[in-house]
């Protein structure tokens, strides 16, 4: 396909997301190729899935590293021999340096699971739950130097019901990721979606705080 666009996934554990991504990509008429998925943990599941899928992996454990930017300058390297156009965040459980965030501006994703601002950082479905939330969510968003911040592309949104536990939330918010995350990276890949100077655009128009935003 001439106009093939070349991903890498970027992950620490299960890879569910990675799984909705390649699992997109089977269509027929996807643009998106993913050229390699790569861990800072070597017995990460999604490791798995992606070889399974026949998807190049590599490992990069950030413990050999004295540092933070060490660590991101050799991932850096790495991701570079695969020459992508996009790097997609599937749960990949590091901070990263502004260097390395700098270095892919405007070509970087992440997946959270909140309706971000409410929530960076861990036990998102625990807090919402706890603060008594009526409606709790997932996000897609380009990725800057603030930790889980950054424009907004989509958000899926779906109600917190009255028998919910952190595991239950949890699991219908998945079931949104799955859905809103390779949507996005396809938007991106065809062209729709770039990131501006006043925030992401999709077609040309601005989106707005939320992003694109999915109501269940
Ligand atoms: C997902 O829920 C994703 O939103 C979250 O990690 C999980 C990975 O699941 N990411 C973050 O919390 C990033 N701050 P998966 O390995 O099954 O795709």
């Amino acid at each position: 396909m001439p106009n093939t666009c070349d991903v890498v996934v970027l992950l620490s554990g299960t890879g569910s997301n990675l799984q909705a991504l390649i699992d997109s990509t089977r269509t027929g008429d996807s643009p998106v190729r993913i050229a390699a998925v790569i861990s800072n943990r070597a017995d990460a599941y999604g490791l798995q899935r992606a070889s399974d899928a026949g998807i190049a992996t590599r490992s990069l454990d950030h413990k050999g590293f004295e540092g933070r930017e060490a660590f991101d300058a050799a991932l850096i390297e790495l991701i570079d021999e695969f020459n992508p156009k996009l790097v997609v965040l599937a749960g990949f459980m590091r901070i990263l340096s502004a260097d390395f965030v700098r270095h892919y501006q405007g070509r970087l994703l992440n997946i959270h699971p909140s309706l971000l601002p409410k929530y960076k950082g861990l036990h998102t479905h625990q807090r919402a739950l706890e603060a008594g939330d009526a409606e709790h969510g997932c996000s897609v968003h380009f990725v800057t130097e603030e930790l889980d911040g950054g424009p907004l592309v989509v958000q899926a949104v779906i109600p917190v019901e009255l028998h919910d536990s952190p595991q239950s939330l949890a699991q219908r918010v998945h079931v949104q990721e799955h859905l809103i995350y390779p949507m996005a990276v396809r938007w991106f890949a065809e062209g729709r979606l770039t990131l501006g100077e006043q925030g992401a655009l999709l077609d040309g128009q601005l989106l707005g705080a939320s992003g694109h935003l999915i109501r269940n």
